[in-house]
């Protein structure tokens, strides 16, 4: 019994030192962290189904494509005002030092959730273990080869388009891309 509390109150605290920065969050901030984890959530959720590990369904990695979208783009900047870093936020002050480059990743996630959710009935790549990690690699400039990053423009934006005619994992790997690729650069202790 006593062996048990004691369990629970170390489990208890080791999970609150982790999610403190969360859950001492209000306001605004809390809002967005909300948001990030939802999309964290349902990325984990949805990754068995792009490696082939459960049964493909398209509707699954649509409903997950539209959580990306919701939380994507202005949904996703209208939620860092300016003077809403600091304690507990994570954001680094490059967010709005640097507020276009932000907004552009912001904008390439919203982009890349439209364009897996026409991707999903495309299913994924043939050969996802092989074919599939060299396509992720080069942007599957192979496939459709007109040179520089498959779906992407010059000016940095994705082009939805391009995106529908990809395998669903390669469009689900370029989403992962495009969290990291904010992360490194504007969310301080980045995973
Ligand atoms: C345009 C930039 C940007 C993109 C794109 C982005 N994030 Fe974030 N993310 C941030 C910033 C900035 C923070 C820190 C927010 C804060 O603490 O105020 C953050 C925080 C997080 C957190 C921690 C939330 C918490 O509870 O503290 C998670 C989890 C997360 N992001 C997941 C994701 C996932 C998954 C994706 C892609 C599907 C993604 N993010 C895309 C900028 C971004």
């Amino acid at each position: 019994m006593k062996k048990t509390t004691l369990l629970l109150s170390l489990i208890a605290v080791s999970a609150a030192s982790l999610v403190w920065a969360h859950g001492s969050a209000t306001g605004i901030v809390k809002e967005r962290m909300d948001g990030m984890v939802a999309m964290s959530k349902a990325t984990k959720a949805i990754t068995p189904m792009m490696r082939g590990n459960v049964e493909y369904n398209a509707e699954a990695i649509r409903d997950y494509a539209r959580t990306i979208e919701e939380h994507a783009g202005e949904a996703m900047t209208k939620l860092f005002p300016e003077g809403s870093g600091g304690m507990p936020s994570e954001a680094k002050d490059d967010v709005w030092t640097d507020w276009e480059q932000f907004e552009v990743l912001a904008m390439q996630l919203e982009n890349l959730g439209k364009g897996l959710a026409q991707a999903a009935e495309n299913g994924l790549a043939e050969s996802v273990s092989e074919e599939g990690a060299s396509t992720n690699m080069m942007g599957t400039s192979g496939m459709m080869g007109t040179g520089g990053m498959m779906g992407q423009t010059m000016n940095g934006m994705i082009d939805i388009e391009m995106l529908a005619q990809m395998p669903a994992d390669a469009v689900f790997a370029k989403v992962g891309q495009a969290c990291s690729a904010c992360h490194t650069k504007f969310r301080a202790e980045s995973n």
